[in-house]
């Protein structure tokens, strides 16, 4: 943010694209006014005029020059109106905000990424990085879950990955269809018997919290260090800044400190799952 501004002003955003991506989730693509300079795991307040305001964290690559993604589940007022949304409207965008995934702890480490629904979202920027920068890291491990193959999200990028040798991709589905060729079951099914380093390994979580926490609860199972998993945090939010207290997580603000906390710093506080 600019100093001397006020931080509640939203820039302009054009909505140059709109991908439907699952019966209740889509992505649009925005061209905000000016540059918004964001990092894996930070998140942008967007608002759709008239209607009001909701975070969401991007899901494109933090490299792309003019224009940015936001992938949106439909659950209530706002993100019903996002879906709604046409190429051709304005929405306003304002941030980024809070920490987003801190890199530089991961480099020279094995990485297990997993991820659960919308959770997809973030965790896809933070694999364009992990994979631009690939040999910056050790073993590089996917575990992806979601309801079904119809709720599966970026399907071109899943199928250029798992073809990836450098990456070890999976996904499962709570339940299958004829087509489906992979794992069926819950996500904490394919953490089984996952290669990595456990004593500097790093775990990066993002999804629903039931998903969160039982995956969360078998990487520690695993041997993985409670200090290297990275969780994403969810709260309720309003001003994003560390202002108003709407998003306080024991003795956090989720949408300052966070939204990305490692499970050390929360795990003593009470309801972290939802
Ligand atoms: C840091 C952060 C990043 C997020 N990133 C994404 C994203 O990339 N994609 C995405 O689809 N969603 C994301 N969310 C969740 C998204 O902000 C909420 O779904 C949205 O605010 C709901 O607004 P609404 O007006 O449509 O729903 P409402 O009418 O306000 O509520 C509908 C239902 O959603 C629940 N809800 C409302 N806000 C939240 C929230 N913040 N977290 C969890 N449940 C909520 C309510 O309890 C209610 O049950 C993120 C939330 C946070 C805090
Ligand atoms: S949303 Fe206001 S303090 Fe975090």
């Amino acid at each position: 943010m600019r100093s001397g501004m006020n931080p509640y002003r939203p820039i302009g955003a054009e909505v140059v694209d709109v991908i439907a991506e699952t019966p209740t989730i889509k992505t649009l693509r925005l061209r905000p006014d000016e540059k918004i300079n964001f990092r894996p795991g930070q998140f942008i307040q967007l608002t759709v005029p008239g209607v009001g305001e909701a975070p969401f964290t991007p899901s494109s690559p933090s490299t792309w020059k003019d224009c940015m993604e936001v992938t949106v589940m439909r659950v209530g007022k706002v993100t019903e109106k996002v879906h709604q949304l046409k190429p051709g409207d304005i929405v306003g965008l304002r941030g980024p905000y809070g920490r987003g995934y801190p890199l530089e702890a991961f480099v020279g480490k094995d990485l297990i990424v997993v991820g659960g629904g919308c959770g997809f979202a973030p965790i896809r920027t933070l694999m364009y990085v992990l994979l631009d920068q690939r040999s910056r890291f050790g073993k590089l491990i996917f575990r992806g879950g979601c309801k079904s193959p119809a709720d599966l999200l970026y399907g071109k990028e899943m199928d250029a990955w798992a073809a990836r040798r450098d990456l070890d991709l999976l996904i499962t589905v709570d339940q299958g269809d004829a087509g489906w060729r992979g794992p069926v079951g819950l996500v904490t099914g394919i953490l089984d018997g996952i290669d990595i380093d456990c004593e500097n390994g790093v775990g990066i979580l993002c999804g629903p919290p039931v998903m969160m926490k039982f995956s969360t609860r078998k990487l520690l199972q695993l041997g993985l260090r409670e200090e290297n998993l990275y969780l994403s945090m969810e709260k309720n939010m309003s001003c994003g800044i560390g202002k108003c207290g709407h998003c306080r997580l024991g003795t956090y603000y989720c949408c300052k400190d966070g939204p990305v906390f490692n499970y050390t710093q929360i795990k003593n506080f009470p309801d972290i799952w939802g």
